[in-house]
């Protein structure tokens, strides 16, 4: 097996870095408040942190990066499943195969009206979800779908979570002007991935690997990645490969992961958790500072897998981006009795009370989707975000977005814990020049124009 993920080499480096003393760990804190990220060797080292006081300063310096590059702003978004055909069995997922529940694809009128339904709600940024069935859910549908979603009027961004696939078929995925490719490798430990996936498509573990290079030779500028926390037998394993598949992406590519998900394994049809090594709370809070710190400009995704409380605490930790208000069945957002969903969620809050938590929290509920507009991405967008000026439009668009979201809500209660909190974010911004467009696009907004951004 050829790739860049050396087993032997990680298994090592575990075994290696496992005495790290406390002074080794200390430097790599010390390396980490620099805010210029870390290597995955100095990863590894981290992962050993045991000792209180040095797991609360990595808690803190996390807090204080994610604050630095990200100030107060949480990006929002909600899944949209297409179709539970699946032609693979992956054993912890509740639309495997072998599992016999009703199979369903939506037509485009269908497709059309669960948009209506999501903008309804307030959605302006999606990712689509199907499982892989070439036969009934091939690319032409998933084209489709995107420009139905793009004609509805009110989606800006639709993300795209979709089975590997060839260089071909992501370049019509480019073409149709998607934002970010995301896929899972579900753990980077090659023995345990062939016991998960089996003789399937899935099953081809380099497969899966390569499908963010193929996605960024066929033309994608933003791709994401990730792995589902509680299959691999040892976590350590699986984050040190995550580091490096994203070293890897940089060397070939010049561009990082543009985004990094956190999903745990949840309960779902035909899944028994007791059979999986599923990890605590403060070891996966531990593993989101230490991505953040290891790499301060990925944006970090947390959904609505885990808890309210959870998700408030780990936004504090580094996650950039959280879906609300999420169904995980085909056609439930239009029809909540449609489907199975496709694993069990914790976090049942609507988007309204979730964006009200969120301000009460002090964070900024952000919709701005002006950076893939304006052509900010891939190396574009890696750069921007390395020399903070990013930040100088992420957060006034954020401000503008919410603005909407506070007048189109039509909810008293919403309106007038934002409006206060928006003004005092305007004040925070340093540049006058943007100082002074955002209070004009402000007003505009407030008289009725929407869509404006820096
Ligand atoms: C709907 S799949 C979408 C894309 C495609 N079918 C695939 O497998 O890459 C999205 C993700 O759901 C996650 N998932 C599957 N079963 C899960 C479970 N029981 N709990 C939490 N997440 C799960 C997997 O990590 C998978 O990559
Ligand atoms: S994780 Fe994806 S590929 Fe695997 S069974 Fe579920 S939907 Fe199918």
């Amino acid at each position: 097996m050829d790739n860049f993920i050396n087993q032997d080499y990680i298994k090592n480096l575990i075994k290696e870095t496992e005495q790290a003393s406390y002074d080794d760990i200390e430097k790599v804190l010390d390396k980490a408040s620099l805010k210029k990220g870390l290597s995955h060797e100095d990863v590894a080292i981290l992962i050993n942190i045991k000792d209180k006081k040095q797991l609360e300063r990595l808690h803190q310096i996390s807090f204080d990066l994610k604050k630095t590059i990200y100030g107060d702003r949480v990006v929002l978004f909600a899944p949209l499943y297409l179709s539970n055909y699946c032609v693979n069995n992956c054993t912890y997922c509740g639309f495997k195969h072998t599992n016999n529940i009703e199979r369903y694809r939506l037509s485009l009128e269908e497709v059309a009206k669960e948009v209506k339904a999501l903008e309804k709600i307030g959605h302006k940024r999606l990712a689509i979800e199907i499982g892989e069935d070439p036969i009934n859910c091939d690319i032409d549908y998933v084209c489709d779908v995107i420009k139905t979603i793009y004609a509805s009027g009110d989606i800006r961004r639709v993300n795209v979570n979709i089975a590997a696939t060839t260089v071909e078929d992501y370049r019509r995925l480019s073409e149709a002007e998607i934002g970010t490719y995301i896929l899972f490798q579900e753990t980077y430990d090659y023995d345990k991935y062939k016991e998960l996936h089996g003789n399937s498509l899935k099953g081809d573990y380099n497969r899966q690997l390569y499908a963010h290079h193929k996605a960024i030779q066929g033309g994608v500028d933003d791709v994401g990645g990730g792995v589902l926390f509680g299959l691999s037998d040892d976590y350590r394993f699986d984050l040190i490969a995550l580091m490096i598949h994203d070293e890897e992406l940089l060397k070939e590519f010049g561009v990082e992961f543009h985004t990094i998900s956190f999903p745990r394994i949840k309960p779902a049809e035909g899944v028994d958790l007791n059979t999986y090594n599923t990890i605590d709370d403060e070891t996966f809070m531990k593993i989101v500072s230490i991505v953040r710190v290891a790499k301060p400009l990925v944006g970090m995704i947390v959904s609505t897998r885990e808890s309210h409380d959870m998700r408030m605490r780990l936004i504090n930790q580094g996650i950039s981006q959280i879906s609300a208000n999420s169904v995980t069945s085909v056609g439930g957002y239009e029809d909540a009795e449609h489907s199975m969903s496709q694993f069990e969620l914790e976090d049942d809050l609507n988007l309204l009370d979730t964006m009200k938590d969120l301000i009460k929290h002090g964070n900024l509920p952000s919709y701005c989707t002006a950076c893939y507009r304006m052509g900010r991405t891939g190396q574009e967008f890696h750069d921007q975000v390395e020399s903070l000026k990013i930040a100088e439009m992420c957060h006034p668009n954020a401000i503008l977005t919410c603005l909407e979201y506070a007048l189109d809500s039509k909810d008293q209660e919403f309106y007038d814990l934002a409006y206060p909190f928006l003004l005092d974010q305007i004040n925070k911004i340093k540049n006058e020049s943007i100082k002074a467009k955002v209070q004009q696009f402000f007003n505009r907004i407030e008289n009725g124009e929407r869509d404006l951004y820096v």
